[in-house]
């Protein structure tokens, strides 16, 4: 439970130019006042972040739209109306005070309303503070996976950081990201929110190429990366890759779906439905990495358009890994 003191606490925190950690409903969020240069550096200093990886805007509604975009098309007013407070970040050109550390001086800045009673309380009150945006990556370290349980962040980042504590995420992925600042709209990152309810929501057709776009950092393959080397298996080679890992004397665990735990002692049972399965993946891949196994084996869930944002986190988990260590 966060109580109007903790609110009271954190405020004055940021107000000072320190960072604090904040639930969201997608994963934990890095929060500094977006309009404090200094605040903003420590976050990069914190994260061990490049410097021209950009941040997210979090916003207490849509009304503080145009305190950050230098225009707001109607595009993103529809997606505000309809998805806001919630897992969707728009991108926009920015307004002119917007920070170069915060945008990663590009000329957009990526602006979001989170769906968390805490997250909205905290910007609400920052809000009536004069602070009307957090920049505020997730709570990790560059390159690490994203933390959905206030214990991940304090992993990261130690005692001396302040976090609020609002419970596991419900979502456990990051935010869908839509590119509204170009000639037509497209994803940038892959979410809770689909595809096909965002271009459900504009009426208009999403440009698909990714070429052009502008920095994602979750678009680099070292993203939401594990520790311990991981594997993307299907279900048809998943015994023989587990007798392979055997022969090998390595040892596993099994993020999977079909077998038992009788069937197979290292099986991790993940759930079998999407959205709950994004909610306990990156949790599953923090307990893995805990229990200093050789490998992560990933039974590869099924190849249909609900799973897409699991996939992007599970591939560039296995593609980082299989980059690096292969070195
Ligand atoms: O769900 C989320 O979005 C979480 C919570 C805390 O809100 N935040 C999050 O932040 O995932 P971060 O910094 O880990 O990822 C933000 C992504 C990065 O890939 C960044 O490059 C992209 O948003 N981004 C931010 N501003 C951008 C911009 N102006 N243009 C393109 N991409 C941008
Ligand atoms: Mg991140």
């Amino acid at each position: 439970m966060i109580t109007s003191r903790d609110l009271t606490a954190a405020v004055a925190r940021l107000r000072a130019g320190e960072a604090i950690a904040f639930p969201t409903e997608t994963v934990y969020g890095l929060g500094v006042d977006a309009t404090n240069p200094a605040a903003v550096a420590k976050i990069f200093e914190l994260k061990g972040r490049p410097s021209n990886h950009p941040l997210i805007v979090h916003l207490a509604s849509a009304s503080a739209l145009d305190q950050w975009a230098a225009t707001v098309p109607a595009t993103a007013h529809r997606l505000a109306a309809r998805f806001w407070p919630g897992p969707l970040t728009i991108i926009l050109p920015r307004a002119a005070h917007v920070l170069d550390a915060v945008t990663g001086a590009q000329t957009t800045v990526g602006l979001r309303c989170p769906a968390h009673d805490s997250a909205l309380a905290l910007l609400q009150a920052c809000a009536a503070d004069g602070i009307t945006g957090l920049a505020a990556p997730s709570a990790n370290r560059f390159g690490r996976v994203s933390p959905t349980t206030a214990a991940h962040v304090r992993a990261e980042f130690g005692p001396a950081l302040m976090i609020l504590d609002g419970g596991p995420c419900s979502i456990g992925i990051e935010s869908t990201i839509v590119d509204l600042s170009g000639s037509a709209p497209r994803i940038l990152r892959p979410g809770a929110i689909s595809e096909a309810a965002v271009t459900e929501t504009l009426g208009i057709p999403l440009q698909q190429s990714m070429t052009d776009a502008p920095r994602v950092s979750g678009a680099l393959a070292t993203h939401y990366a594990p520790n311990t080397p991981l594997l993307l298996v299907d279900s048809q080679t998943l015994r023989k890759q587990v007798q392979a890992l055997r022969a090998a004397d390595l040892r596993f665990v099994v993020l999977g779906f079909g077998e038992t735990a009788d069937d197979l002692p290292e099986l991790v049972a993940m759930p079998p439905a999407a959205a709950a399965y994004a909610q306990r993946l990156y949790a599953a891949l923090r307990e893995a990495d805990e229990s200093r196994v050789d490998r992560i084996i990933v039974e590869q869930p099924p190849q249909t358009e609900e799973w897409r944002a699991v996939h992007d986190r599970l591939s560039r988990a296995a593609g980082s890994n299989q980059d690096s260590r292969r070195r």
